[in-house]
């Protein structure tokens, strides 16, 4: 049985997966419109990676035995300087979202919830590679600087995935 506490922290971190979903899509779409079509498409299945997070906060809940709640997801930003702007954004995102997932453990321990803590270490591993992944990107784009070939070979690699 979870806790008041525990159910409405991991409501919100529901929330926050939801919000990142929501967050990617958008970064998508500003790469749609200004033809970096590859970026595009890693970002629409980071979108959907997203809401597969977000639902497995949603089953935990429901499993769990608490009730999960829909709290209403912010409007994300619509604009970027750059693609480098973007993918900066996604690691420092990301960044924060480890904190969360962090703060969220350490309430599991104190309020000596196994089963949760349980389930959240499989975020724990996520975010390492989320956080990675972000900043393999971020460095590729540093690299290539603003070489408009190089940018557009990189976006086309970006499209592969
Ligand atoms: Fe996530
Ligand atoms: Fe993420």
């Amino acid at each position: 049985m979870l806790s008041k506490t525990v159910e409405s922290a991991l409501n919100r971190q529901m929330n926050r997966e939801l919000y990142s979903s929501y967050l990617y899509l958008s970064m998508s779409a500003y790469c749609e419109s200004v033809s970096m079509r590859g970026s595009a498409h890693w970002l629409r299945l980071q979108a959907e990676e997203e809401k597969v997070h977000g639902m497995k906060f949603y089953d935990y809940l429901i499993e769990a035995g608490g009730r999960a709640s829909m709290l209403p997801i912010e409007a994300p930003p619509s604009e970027w300087k750059s693609v480098g702007d973007v993918f900066d954004t996604v690691l420092s995102h990301e960044q924060k979202v480890t904190a969360m997932i962090n703060d969220l453990v350490n309430l599991s321990i104190a309020e000596k919830d196994h089963a949760t803590n349980n389930f959240l270490q499989w975020f724990v591993k996520e975010q390492v590679e989320e956080e990675s992944n972000a900043g393999d990107i971020v460095s590729q784009i540093r690299l290539v600087g603003d070489v408009p070939g190089h940018l557009f070979y990189l976006d086309h690699h970006l499209g592969k995935r």
